[in-house]
């Protein structure tokens, strides 16, 4: 791996594969939550005004083991090298759970959303998501009985792409952790950044679907790989 130098701008994405080892399923493993519910049932607009009820129960079981969930030794790491390393490190995440921001990462994009934020689908009023969402719940603003957990949908823009967009120009070390490359647009950001000249090093449990868009790769769970790339990195060697 090219070494880093000690004010490298690093972004890192995240996918469910950093969250796995705190018990939170990821999508396309084995038995993954693709392989338990339709996505199209309970992960699109359409499925959501077809059943709103369904949509919601699967959110609030989402909900509830995101926060009986514990952040693990990656997210504690990530949360480090934020505090530790000289120049600035951006997290943007896939994930909807907020087991980042409970490690000690700030600088933090939630690309998808996140459970713990409620949405209005009729006037886009924003609130913190209560334990349960129901379809008869109200929205605190308009009234209306239109409340969804704040969270992107298949078909739907992710957020904050124009920020994403700008630090993957910007960047000089790109990671993904913990992701297959199967959704896009993030699949795609390994091949930005390094379009625009930056190192890009995978860190998951197998090669992804867009492991040849980067330079270096290191396999295995993300609570050893993440806490020793980290170490390496913090201790000024080959990053
Ligand atoms: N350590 C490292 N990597 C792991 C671990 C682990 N303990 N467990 C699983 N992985 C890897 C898998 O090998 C896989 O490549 O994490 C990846 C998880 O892939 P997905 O289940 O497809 O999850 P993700 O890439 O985050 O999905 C992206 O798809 O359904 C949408 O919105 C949803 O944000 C999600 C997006």
């Amino acid at each position: 791996m090219q070494g880093q130098t000690a004010r490298d701008f690093i972004v890192i994405l995240t996918g469910a594969g950093v969250s796995a080892e705190s018990g939170l399923g990821t999508f396309r493993d084995k038995g993954g939550i693709w392989t338990r519910y339709d996505m199209n049932e309970v992960a699109t607009p359409e499925g959501f005004a077809r059943n709103p009820a369904l949509m919601h129960e699967f959110y609030n079981i989402r909900r509830a083991s995101a926060r009986a969930a514990v952040p693990n030794a990656a997210h504690a790491a990530l949360a480090r090298l934020q505090r530790d390393w000289a120049g600035d490190v951006l997290v943007v995440t896939q994930n909807v759970d907020d087991l980042h921001e409970r490690a000690g990462t700030s600088a933090l994009l939630h690309m998808h959303g996140a459970l713990e934020g409620a949405l209005c689908h009729g006037c886009g009023h924003r609130w913190p998501a209560p334990a349960e969402m129901a379809p008869a719940d109200r929205c605190p603003a308009c009234g209306e009985t239109a409340t969804r957990p704040d969270v992107v949908w298949f078909g739907e823009l992710p957020y904050h792409m124009e920020e994403i967009r700008f630090a993957l120009r910007q960047c000089d070390l790109f990671v993904a952790i913990g992701t297959s490359g199967n959704v896009y647009p993030a699949a795609s950001f390994a091949g930005q950044a390094r379009g625009a000249g930056a190192r890009c090093l995978e860190i998951n449990a197998e090669p992804s679907l867009v492991a040849a868009d980067f330079h270096d790769h290191l396999q295995g769970l993300a609570t050893s790989t993440v806490p020793a790339w980290v170490d390496a990195l913090l201790a000024g060697r080959r990053g």
